[in-house]
């Protein structure tokens, strides 16, 4: 299976303002100064915890963690190429875990173990932060197939988070929305680029085909709000 390497290359998910955004959400949910040890699962080029690094100074470097080592990988933070469930048996403490839009990657085993582990990873009065996309709903601009495959992607997103607030037990939930404009020109880029894990597996003649329908469907100016569910959890 092919890796997703686009998620995060010069999309609205690595805009300054997507980033800004998200910061003052996160900030809502876990108070930060310089002592704080932050880690990121599946940091894609680690621009969230990058900004962070910048904006807090942390006394221990962020750390981030991905499969795939990109080639543009922010430089002031730790990066570390690691399967997520292989690093956390080391058995580093953090005080706050985010894991954002990864979990789909997990089996419902192998999410089990990501869970477990990762609440065993917390100091004391630790945070978890979980964020997957909406299930219901869902704004992202499609072709046909695309969509349906999201759907199904969504729907097991549904059974996994249920899993997550079942292993988890006392969350608290709430939404992140970005409001996104983009050219279409762009966003057909990023088809092309295979920028969400449902075209991960589609053959290049089914990606032109969506393509095609993607320029004749959306308007020169796509307008969405992408929307995140968190899951928050505190040791
Ligand atoms: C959709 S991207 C999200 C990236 C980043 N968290 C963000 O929101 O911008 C999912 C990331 O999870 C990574 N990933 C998938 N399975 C993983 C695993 N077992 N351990 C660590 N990272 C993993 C992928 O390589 C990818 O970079």
């Amino acid at each position: 299976m092919r890796r997703l390497e686009n998620w995060d290359n010069n999309t609205w998910l690595s805009s300054e303002k997507y980033i800004s955004k998200f910061h003052k959400f996160l900030r809502l949910k876990f108070k930060f100064n310089k002592d704080s040890k932050i880690l990121d699962i599946g940091c894609g080029r680690a621009n969230i915890i990058s900004y962070l690094q910048k904006k807090y100074k942390f006394k221990n470097k962020a750390t981030g963690i991905d499969i795939v080592k990109n080639k543009n990988i922010k430089k002031n933070i730790l990066f570390k190429k690691f399967d997520a469930i292989d690093y956390l048996k080391r058995k580093e403490k953090f005080d706050l875990i985010i894991i954002k839009q990864t979990i789909h990657f997990f089996s419902k085993k192998r999410l089990i173990s990501l869970l477990n582990l990762s609440k065993k990873s917390l100091n004391s009065r630790g945070k978890l932060l979980i964020f997957s996309l909406k299930t219901k709903n869902n704004k992202i601009p499609c072709y046909n197939d695309m969509k349906k495959k999201l759907i199904k992607s969504l729907k097991k997103d549904e059974v996994l988070l249920r899993m997550v607030k079942k292993n988890l037990y006392k969350t608290n939930e709430t939404n992140f929305h970005f409001k996104v404009k983009i050219s279409k020109q762009k966003y057909i880029k990023m088809i092309k680029n295979r920028y969400i894990s449902c075209l991960l597996n589609v053959t290049n003649r089914q990606l032109n085909k969506g393509i095609d329908e993607i320029k004749l469907k959306l308007k020169n100016q796509i307008k969405f709000t992408d929307t995140l569910k968190c899951i928050s959890f505190r040791k």
